[in-house]
């Protein structure tokens, strides 16, 4: 009945979580909700001051499809001070999201069949987009005891005659891992020579804790700019997953084409989030600063609580804001075989909502978002102790 292009792709994994907690929610239970993929905080008071400001004004209408030209310069200057890199306008271009502009790069660069590189684990919306356009990821696996490291010679041999793109994403959701730039200057070579895309989903690219040599977006401009995107966005850096607000970076002729899709499809982004990401991007910085101080002791805290239990093993992330804990040596017990029945069990049990490693090619592993209060932390941990230790004595019986 539907079109075949649906028959390849899943829903969010993630959603489908948020959805059960807020069903125990309506029933009146108190949940601790660690599935949010977006900040916990408001979005800072002088951005929402200049989308008000907007209505104010009766900036309502229509703008450009690739958006206002003030906005993409004020990307372009942005990344002019973070990078050190020169773009232009025309290489810009306003998305609803980081989600749409990973989606006009696969609707303008994959045909059928054509093979996209990606590791995981992976953000599930990467391979499903390329899915919906009838391209064929292909996963290249990172290993949580090797800190979720890529390895640039596992891509590299990923890489076939089908090859049209590699996606990175760094930080990654879920894990939390980083791709420095020693890691990326050997893939893009490869990719280089080969004429392949790279596509960085740059989202997360605020939510940095250590001082890694992240200059992604320079190892690419020096050595493979003519095919080069990046999807950046508001959402995580800003606090405004609400408003929908992303961007591409890429050559002026792709980002035409950009413009074409997005001109036939959804248009211009809404007007109003334009001027309060205007605010966002070329005002005060610090409550980006606030932020990012407030995460990073969320992770501590978090991490600390969570892997004092001998069963529980998880790297420290190094960005974004997801713990990705090893919960397999908790499971076999009471019928629970996978992470998605502990993640079950625990919402049933502790009234915790986690995210199952299923969905995000990680099966053994849960997603916990910390982009929530640290009171909401300690509670959500003191539940998830307490449920791994309801677990042993029966572990300890099914093993006599
Ligand atoms: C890795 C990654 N990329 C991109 C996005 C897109 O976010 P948005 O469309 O809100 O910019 C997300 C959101 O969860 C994400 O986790």
């Amino acid at each position: 009945m539907f079109a075949q292009r649906l028959a390849q792709v899943s829903a969010s994994a993630t959603l489908k979580a948020a959805a059960a907690a807020e069903a125990l929610r309506r029933a009146g239970h108190k949940v601790v909700d660690f599935t949010a993929g977006e900040p916990d905080f408001p979005t800072p008071e002088h951005v929402k001051a200049a989308g008000k400001a907007a209505i104010d004004a009766d900036f309502t209408r229509y703008t450009a499809a690739a958006g206002i030209p003030e906005l993409r310069d004020a990307i372009a200057t942005r990344y002019k001070g973070q990078y050190g890199v020169d773009i232009t306008t025309a290489e810009v271009l306003l998305t609803a999201g980081g989600k749409q502009a990973l989606f006009n790069a696969a609707l303008a660069l994959f045909d059928q069949g054509d093979e996209v590189i990606t590791h995981a684990p992976y953000w599930p919306t990467i391979p499903e987009q390329v899915k919906l356009v009838g391209g064929k990821p292909v996963i290249v696996q990172t290993r949580a005891d090797e800190g979720f490291a890529v390895h640039p010679e596992a891509i590299i041999a990923a890489i076939t005659p089908k090859t049209k793109a590699i996606i990175i994403n760094s930080p990654c959701n879920p894990t939390g891992g980083l791709v420095d730039e020693a890691t990326l200057t050997p893939i893009v070579d490869a990719a280089a020579k080969r004429g392949i895309w790279i596509i960085v989903d740059l989202c997360y690219e605020q939510l940095i804790y250590d001082p890694v040599p992240h200059n992604l977006v320079k190892v690419l401009f020096d050595r493979h700019r003519d095919r080069t995107v990046i999807a950046g966005s508001a959402s995580k850096s800003y606090a405004m997953t609400g408003w929908r607000c992303g961007w591409t970076i890429a050559p002026k002729e792709l980002t035409a084409a950009f413009n074409v899709i997005q001109g036939q499809t959804t248009s211009n982004i809404t007007s109003i989030t334009q001027k309060a990401a205007l605010a966002a991007v070329s005002g005060s910085q610090d409550a980006v600063t606030m932020m990012l101080n407030e995460y990073r002791k969320r992770r501590d805290n978090i991490h600390a609580w969570l892997t004092a239990h001998p069963a529980i093993k998880c790297v420290k992330p190094k960005g974004a804001f997801y713990l990705f804990p090893d919960i397999s040596g908790l499971l076999g017990a009471e019928g629970m075989k996978s992470s998605a029945d502990f993640a079950q069990a625990l919402l049933e049990k502790e009234h915790v909502a986690v995210t199952a490693g299923e969905g995000f090619d990680a099966p053994g592993y849960l997603r916990i978002s910390y982009a929530a209060s640290m009171e909401d932390l300690r509670e959500g941990a003191t539940r998830i102790l307490r449920f791994a230790e309801s677990l042993q004595p029966a572990r300890a019986g099914a093993s006599r």
